[in-house]
């Protein structure tokens, strides 16, 4: 992959899906800027790598935040090629089971925040024609008894990608991945007890052709492959199904 050298700045890089994208992006000599709410993970990948890694602290959705992320990149790479929405909120719940303000929660951490990322990458991304690449989620083209607005905030993610792909083109592509199950801290953090869980984990497997979970570092490759210019220069717009064949 041609990333060497690239700025490139992964929200929720600390776990999960988001880590296998930053090792990803730093295992082809990238330089990474890393984004959460906890610091302790983040210095983790810093110590690892060294001065390809910088540290954002904050939570996406706080007032600033987006124009505090996308200055650390720039002021330490010297620029930005690409962002890679990945923080991400589960709140798992039927419509008379949801807290209104959960949802309000998801689609400040899945849709608002993200589009405000964008908003301030954009002339960096326009100036070096650039990518985005929103991590987004089955759950936003399937039906999702039960996890509806979750679903909701991913297929309103979903949109704003292929909106902001036209709206954009030609100096800035904007992608998505639609990761299907994959083994992360999320599951911990959905609402859902333990029973709940185990019984969604064997429902997900049994409808899932593949007949597994899918693993961080194959997302992680995808988002690569879709930052890469050389590889993905005539890709924008794309809603990409990583997830063992679910939605098939
Ligand atoms: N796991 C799955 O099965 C699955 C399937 C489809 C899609 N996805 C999507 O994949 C993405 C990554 O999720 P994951 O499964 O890898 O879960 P995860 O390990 O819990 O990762 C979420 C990351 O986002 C960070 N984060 C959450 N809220 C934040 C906020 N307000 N500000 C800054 N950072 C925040 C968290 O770090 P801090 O807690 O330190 O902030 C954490 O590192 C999400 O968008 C999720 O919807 C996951």
């Amino acid at each position: 992959m041609t990333l060497a050298g690239k700025s490139v700045v992964v929200t929720g890089a600390a776990t999960g899906i988001g880590r296998g994208i930053a090792e990803c992006l730093l295992s082809s000599d990238a330089n990474v800027t890393v984004v959460g709410r906890r610091e302790e993970p983040l210095r983790e990948l810093a110590d690892e790598h060294g001065d390809a890694v910088a540290v954002v602290a904050q939570d996406i959705c706080s007032p600033g935040a987006a124009e505090r992320i996308i200055a650390t990149a720039t002021d330490r790479f010297g620029g930005l090629d690409a962002v890679v929405n990945n923080a991400g909120l589960a709140r798992f719940g039927g419509l008379d089971a949801i807290d209104p303000a959960e949802f309000d929660a998801m689609f400040a951490v899945n849709v608002r925040a993200p589009a405000d990322l964008i908003r301030c990458a954009l002339p960096w991304l326009r100036a070096g024609r650039g990518s985005v690449v929103n991590v987004s989620s089955v759950g936003g083209v399937l039906s999702m008894p039960g996890r509806a607005f979750y679903g909701a905030t991913k297929a309103a993610l979903n949109s704003l990608t292929r909106s902001l792909a036209r709206e954009l083109a030609p100096e800035v592509r904007v992608n998505a991945i639609l990761p299907g199950p994959v083994d992360t801290p999320m599951w911990a953090g959905t609402g859902l007890d333990d029973a709940g869980i185990q019984q969604l984990r064997v429902d997900l497997t049994s409808s899932t052709p593949m007949g597994r979970f899918g693993e961080d570092a194959e997302l992680g490759r995808w988002v690569c492959l879709l930052i890469d210019p050389e590889v993905s220069g005539w890709i924008t717009g794309a809603l990409i199904p990583v997830d063992g064949g679910r939605t098939a």
